[in-house]
């Protein structure tokens, strides 16, 4: 899982490299998908599992809306009484228990079972195992023994070049798709790019007036980043359509000036929307090498300190591997912070992030 060290060399190399590969995007047309919504359901009842996420409160609203049934798995069942359900059947029950799972695609005929399970502490590799593996499969083998029509895996474009806990165990699973492991079942595989939150997660403290962290010059990596919106746009395009049956769908948002960024250039975005001057706390990735090793093996030897070398590890990896995909919608980075401008939400420290997971992102934009 650790990287190699970063030499003077790939420093500038690697800033050539974006700045090469965002022109090339921004003068390229994206003809890979076409946006729009394609197709309706006649009542087929679709459930959802980690439904009660992010994406799933845009994907269950557009289900209901184009003539499904959505129905979510929530452990909590409050969920009844969150507006993005409203048209919604709640299953109370644990994705993490097999028998809440059958039990909860045999409650009606399914035609659809949809996978946003993620585990909310990506550093810590027993819930990882649990969430991002075990859970997704006892949906899997629930289609199965019910004769779903179509499983649709929401995976993560970091499949292409996992290292981090829960990519490896989303490619496991696409593995086990593949290899109809769990019998035959037709599937649908989509690789997001990153969301808008994760990319905006310092937004609060640029409008702060803190600064921003970038690793040497902040040009390592480029990334096109989708909404929500257009995701569960993109996601409901493809249920129950037989041409994306046995299909990895790689999907990243528009391919345009205010959405294909490097996290310097999300920085800028930050510091132009909120009016702040720009203020960098550059930390290089020399030093940053040296605290992952150190903290690594003191890792080893300590509990509490093995998920936080996790993230540094994940820092460097969402700051210099590309995340570039086939665009689909119209929704943009900049447009997300636009509506983050006016608003208060929780930006939490490092600390409390780590904490926290992904909990403390603002989720209601
Ligand atoms: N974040 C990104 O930028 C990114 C990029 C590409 C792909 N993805 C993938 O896209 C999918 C959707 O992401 P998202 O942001 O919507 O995820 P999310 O907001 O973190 O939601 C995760 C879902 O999994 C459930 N879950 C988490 N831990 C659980 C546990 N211990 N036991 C049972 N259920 C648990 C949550 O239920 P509760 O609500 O009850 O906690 C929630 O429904 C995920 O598969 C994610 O890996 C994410």
């Amino acid at each position: 899982m650790a990287f190699s060290t970063i030499t003077d060399l790939d420093v500038a190399a690697a800033q050539r490299h974006s700045s090469e590969l965002r022109s090339r995007l921004l003068t390229s047309t994206s003809t890979t998908y076409t946006t729009g919504a394609d197709g309706t359901g006649n009542g087929e009842r679709v459930l959802v599992l980690g439904g009660t996420g992010y994406i799933g409160r845009a994907l269950v609203p557009e289900l209901a809306r184009r003539g499904y049934r959505p129905a979510v798995l929530a452990r909590n069942a409050e969920a009844k009484n969150d507006a993005e359900f409203a048209d919604a059947e709640i299953v109370v029950g644990d994705p993490t228990r097999a028998q809440d799972v059958l039990d909860a695609v045999a409650a009606a005929p399914t035609a659809v079972v949809i996978s946003l399970l993620s585990g909310r502490r990506p550093n810590d590799a027993e819930e990882c195992r649990l969430v991002d593996h075990d859970a997704i499969v006892h949906g899997i083998q629930a289609a199965v023994a019910h004769e779903v029509q179509q499983f649709v895996h929401i995976s993560d474009f970091g499949a292409y070049r996992p290292e981090l806990i829960p990519q490896v165990y989303k490619l496991q699973v696409e593995g086990e798709l593949m290899g109809q492991h769990h019998g035959a079942l037709d599937w649908t595989i989509i690789r997001p790019t990153s969301y808008f939150p994760y990319l905006a997660m310092t937004f609060g403290d640029v409008k702060n007036g803190e600064p921003y962290r970038i690793f040497d010059h902040g040009e390592y990596s480029v990334v096109n980043p989708i909404a929500r919106e257009d995701l569960a746009e993109f996601i409901v395009n493809h249920v129950l359509r037989e041409e994306s049956y046995g299909r990895v769908l790689p999907v990243g948002g528009p391919w345009t000036d205010d959405n294909v960024v490097t996290l310097k250039g999300a920085g800028q975005m930050m510091f132009d929307v909120t009016g702040r001057p720009e203020s960098w706390n550059v930390v290089t990735m020399a030093s940053w090498d040296k605290k992952i090793a150190r903290l690594t093996r003191m890792g080893r030897i300590s509990k509490q300190l093995k998920p936080v070398a996790y993230y540094l590890e994940a820092a460097k990896y969402w700051s210099v591997v590309d995340h570039v995909a086939p665009a689909y919608g119209t929704r943009t980075l900049r447009g997300f912070m636009e509506k983050l401008k006016d608003r208060e939400f929780p930006t939490g420290s490092f600390r409390e992030r780590m904490k926290s997971g992904t909990n403390l992102m603002p989720t209601d934009i």
